[in-house]
């Protein structure tokens, strides 16, 4: 066991999506303690250049390692896909990142026909370009779609069920022509419009979530450096913002993880 088991696992997305990787890391990581960091100042991620994204998460580790973090979760595909492999070489603690669930959905697929819906950029990101080539021949069709403005929309209290359909209804249209009978979402936002999507599909589709096996290697990573924490005592769960979400992010914590505290309004310096 090392001095700083105790520390929190920092895990960040671009606002409230990586929530659902914090509450499955809960479940299965009980006696951890977590400092959540919603960049929301800066969501959504998808629609910046490779550049910036990279800059941002560079920011986003470091302030998180200040904090006292003893490992990081980049509880979004968009930011893993631009920038995991360079934290991974800059800093030297434990960076867990996340990816599509392609794997997954073209093996619980029956007709091997599966869609991927992400972000923009992470759908034309060389990672996922490389997962794709790697899956081809398993697969019998590969419909990939990035959806800018749904993160926006999920990030927005007032959204109503007619604007996610609005928007939603011509990429179900493509993955309906394309006969999918599985689809992964590859943004962590996407899980709490599952139901939406879902039923705009004219025939059942299976959707796939990640954030389960996410939170097994979270501790397969920290066992692997001796990291995990050995008590529950002290373990505890901090939010933070960088920008206007917080009655979102209170929402969600509180159906998701019973979260009962407030969230922390903080700046990360740029
Ligand atoms: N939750 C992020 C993801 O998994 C959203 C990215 C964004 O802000 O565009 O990709």
């Amino acid at each position: 066991m090392k001095s700083n088991d105790h520390a929190p696992i920092g895990v960040f997305d671009s606002g409230v999506g990586g929530l659902s990787v914090l509450s499955a890391s809960l479940n299965n990581l009980p006696n951890e303690s977590y400092l959540y960091l919603a960049d929301s100042a800066y969501a959504p991620y998808g629609d910046k250049s490779d550049k910036e994204i990279r800059q941002r998460v560079h920011q986003v580790v470091s302030y998180l390692i200040e904090r006292g973090a003893k490992a990081i979760v980049i509880a979004c595909n968009t930011a893993t896909a631009a920038a995991v492999h360079e934290c991974r070489e800059a800093f030297s603690l434990p960076i867990i990142g996340v990816e599509p669930g392609l794997k997954p959905a073209i093996k619980a697929s029956h007709s091997k026909r599966v869609g991927v819906l992400a972000t923009q950029y992470t759908v034309e990101s060389l990672k996922f370009q490389r997962l794709v080539s790697q899956l081809n021949q398993q697969a019998e069709s590969i419909t990939a779609l990035g959806c800018p403005g749904l993160v926006e929309l999920i990030e927005n209290p007032n959204t109503t069920d007619q604007q996610l359909s609005e928007l939603l209804s011509p990429f179900i249209e493509q993955f309906e022509s394309a006969e999918i009978d599985t689809l992964a979402l590859g943004c962590t936002h996407y899980g709490f419009v599952e139901k939406e999507i879902s039923a705009l599909f004219t025939k059942p589709v299976q959707v796939i979530d990640t954030s389960e096996s996410i939170a097994h290697e979270i501790k397969r990573r920290l066992k692997e450096q001796s990291l995990l924490s050995q008590s529950r005592l002290n373990s505890r769960v901090e939010l933070l913002t960088t920008g206007k979400d917080r009655d979102v992010l209170l929402e969600l914590a509180n159906r998701l993880i019973q979260f009962d505290g407030d969230v922390t309004p903080i700046e990360v310096a740029k």
